[in-house]
Order: structure tokens, then sequence, then C-alpha cells
């Protein structure tokens, strides 16, 4: 499965992106049991439990002051945290959902944020807009990422910071799926990129080689890139909104997650990238 990766040829385009995470936002069925100040909080703790690397990453401790846009803020615990940390802040996602749900926590909490739905590939705000630009786990849905990563570009200040994490081909997750719809699936031709494509999450998800999104983010200057392991690629957690089933059961009872962080640590599903402009 290594080596040169074949082109996704699931066709895709962003209404059924949006129709997928409308229908559910991220982790909602998962960790979200009603939209108010409790549960919101619920899921934020349980978010950040299975999710450590985030808080760090993002840089919420050092967010006062700063012009942040957040793209695709999904149920919105992220874009909480900016708020709480009195960033100046502007959120976007495709879904109506999402904002409502962001707007929602946000108004629970006396927060505040310039909300809107919004396209990360026709970002509607004027060029060099913001010291920072984050995004946890989004621009590998949108249909054309390359555009959205020129978004970023356009909006960020000069000096400004991206903060993205997209999804990393080589992982834990993709090869589980790879074994369960192309090997057990009896079409082990499936390119591991097709699968991602169609069994991840929305249709035409994305995941990228290290080397790939390092093109994806040429235009840039000092940029870093680190994979981590997640919960997905260490069976720790419910796989996601679309996995359940008795392989998956007994998977979980048999990982060997010592042996995964010792001696596998970069086949993890997320890519963590910071960039400047
Ligand atoms: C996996 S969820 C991540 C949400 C949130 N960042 C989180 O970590 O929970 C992906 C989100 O990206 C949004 N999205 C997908 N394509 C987008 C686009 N072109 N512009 C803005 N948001 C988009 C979806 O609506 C969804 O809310």
């Amino acid at each position: 499965m290594a080596g040169s990766m074949v082109r996704v040829r699931v066709t895709t385009d962003k209404q059924r992106v949006h129709d997928f995470w409308n229908e559910a936002a991220c982790g909602e069925n998962l960790y979200l049991q009603g939209t108010d100040r409790q549960n919101y909080e619920s899921q934020a703790r349980k978010r950040y439990e299975l999710e450590p690397y985030i808080a760090g990453f993002a840089g919420f401790d050092r967010a006062r002051g700063k012009r942040i846009l957040e793209i695709g803020v999904g149920l919105g615990a992220d874009h909480q945290r900016f708020a709480e940390a009195g960033a100046v802040l502007a959120g976007i996602d495709l879904t109506e959902r999402a904002i409502e749900h962001t707007a929602r926590r946000l108004a629970a909490l006396g927060l505040s944020s310039q909300l809107a739905v919004g396209d990360a590939e026709r970002l509607d705000f004027p060029d060099g807009s913001f010291d920072l630009v984050y995004s946890w786990g989004v621009l590998h849905h949108s249909p054309d990422t390359p555009k959205a990563v020129s978004e970023v570009w356009r909006v960020l200040k000069h000096g400004g910071t991206a903060k993205a994490m997209i999804y990393h081909a080589w992982s834990l997750v993709g090869l589980m799926l790879w074994i369960r719809y192309a090997l057990l699936g009896l079409r082990p031709w499936l390119s591991l990129r097709e699968i991602y494509a169609r069994y991840l999450e929305s249709p035409g998800t994305k995941a990228y080689s290290v080397a790939e999104a390092r093109r994806l983010f040429s235009a840039f200057s000092d940029v870093s890139i680190r994979i981590v392991l997640t919960h997905g690629d260490l069976l720790e957690s419910m796989a996601g909104q679309r996995h359940q089933g008795p392989l998956l059961s007994l998977a979980r009872k048999i990982w060997p997650r010592v042996l995964i962080r010792r001696f596998l640590p970069e086949l993890g599903l997320f890519m963590l990238i910071e960039a400047r402009k």
C-alpha cells in the first residue's frame, strides 16, 4: 500500500460534504447529549481527554488580543477556548448546523465571535485580515483543498500563522479501513485514497503523505509537520460515526497499544501543520 498514491476517483462535490456534516456535526452523535451549557462543556471535556494535543497545538493560552479565524468550527469546542482566551474571533463552517451549535455554545457561556456559514475555498474576508488561521480536521473534506489552503494564505497577515490538522495517509486508521473494506470486501485493488474518500467520513475525504502536505503548504515559510497517533489509530474510543461492529469490538480488545506507541508513532491519522505567511 505504500509508494505512489493513486488520485481519488470518487466523484464528490461540496453539497454532499455539506449534507454529510449537516446531518450530524463532528462528534455530535457520539459525545453531545443535549444542547445546554452542561452538555457542551461535557462534550469539550471528552474531546480534550481524547485529543490532549489540541490545546498545545492551537495555543489557546496565547490567543489574547489576536485576530483569529477558525475554519470549520464544528460543535465549537475549540472556538469556545479561543473566545475564552480573549481572541478577536471569527468562525465559519460549511453547515448551518455547526454554526448553530457554536453560536448556542458561545451564547450559553456569554462569549462572542463573528460566526457565519461560509466556504473555506472562498473566504469572505479581505486579504491580510488575521494573525492566526486555525482549522482542525476540515481542509481535507473540502473538494478543492489546494484552493482552501491558498485562501488561508490570502487572509493571513504577513508574518501570520496557519495551524491546520489534516489527515495523514499512512495511518493505522487507513490500514484498518483498507483491511475492512478492500481486503475483507474482496476488492484489494481499492487504493488507500479511495478508501478514505469512500469510507472515512464525508464523501471525498482526502489524506496526505508528509511530502504532499509540504507541497500543499509550499507558499508558506517555516512549515513544520508533526504526526500524531490518535484515539482512532489506538482504538481507544468509538471509531467515528460511521464505524461499528463485532470485528472492531474484537480488535479493540486485542490491539497492541503499547507496542504501537513505542514502534509505530509515525502511523497516526492526524498531521499537525504549522506554517507562517
Ligand atoms: C471533522 S469536522 C471538524 C469540525 C471541528 N473542527 C472539530 O474538530 O470538531 C469537519 C468540519 O468541516 C466543515 N467543512 C467541510 N468543508 C468545508 C468548507 N469547504 N468550508 C468550511 N467548512 C467546511 C464541515 O461542515 C464540518 O463541520
